[in-house]
């Protein structure tokens, strides 16, 4: 691990005023969650376009199979890791203001994260497309597919599809937080995918810190990142937690 870099990086959280985290799926790798890109990601296995929302309506019952067998097997059983633990601690003790993220496995909020903007919605409710009830996402709703709403409509994830609009108030309270950001964590995102991928580039912009933990270069490395940190999540956060 470079040592000099968890000083820098070290150095630049505890000097902010207003540090926000971006994380991508690269975060969750180490709870067992596979990426959406790279050599074991999903979009390596499924046609993207199956996750398209003109599919879902076309094909709800398909379309929820894969999404079961996908997202919610894959999450159901995956914990929070030390870098999920880290940021809500940070954020416990006042450091951490705001945590943006584009993924949709619960893991910020299980791991005890609250100040958290979930960019691509999130997968622990659904909503009904007729009435648009909202109701918990729970195995035993999940038997059937598709699931339906009391009032017999079908039920929808929470989290966005391809071809679907960012949730409004996320992107009003992530434009906000940019605003305050003087210091921005990228965790484990390619920032490959907009509108979400602008977040760190708007920070940026505004005279922002970065720090990027990747054991991979992204979008953002050889351009906007003042501290790459060239490992995984997981370990970086707990040796940075101890530098703090
Ligand atoms: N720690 C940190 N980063 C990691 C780790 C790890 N242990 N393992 C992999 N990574 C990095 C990879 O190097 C890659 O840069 O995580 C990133 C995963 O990239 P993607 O799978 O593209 O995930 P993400 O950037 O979050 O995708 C953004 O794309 O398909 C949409 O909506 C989906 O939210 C998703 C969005």
């Amino acid at each position: 691990m470079n040592r000099e870099k968890i000083l820098k990086a070290s150095k630049i959280i505890r000097d902010s005023q207003y540090l926000t985290a971006f994380t991508g799926a690269g975060i969750s790798m180490e709870s067992g969650i596979p990426p959406f890109r790279g050599p074991m990601g999903l979009w390596s296995k499924y046609d993207p376009s199956l996750f398209d929302i003109s599919y879902f309506y076309k094909h709800p019952e398909k379309s929820w199979r894969l999404i079961r067998d996908i997202f919610f097997e894959t999450f159901k059983d995956a914990k929070p890791n030390r870098a999920h633990l880290v940021l809500a601690r940070l954020e416990e003790e006042g450091i951490l203001k705001t945590l943006i993220t584009q993924n949709i496995d619960n893991l910020h909020f299980l791991a005890g994260s609250r100040q958290v903007i979930e960019y691509h919605g999130n997968s622990r409710e659904l909503r009904c497309i007729e009435c648009g009830e909202k109701t918990t996402a729970t195995t035993e709703i999940l038997e059937s597919l598709p699931p339906r709403c009391n009032c017999g409509g079908i039920l929808k994830p929470e989290f966005i599809f391809f071809g679907e609009g960012i949730p409004e108030e996320a992107v009003r309270r992530s434009e906000e937080a940019v605003r305050k950001t003087d210091a921005m964590l990228v965790i484990g995102t390619t920032g490959e995918v907009f509108p979400a991928g602008m977040i760190p580039e708007a920070a940026y912009s505004k005279g922002a810190s970065i720090i990027e933990i990747n054991p991979e270069p992204s979008n953002y490395t050889y351009r906007i990142t003042d501290v790459f940190i060239r490992e995984k999540a997981a370990r970086v956060m707990g040796i940075l937690y101890e530098e703090l």
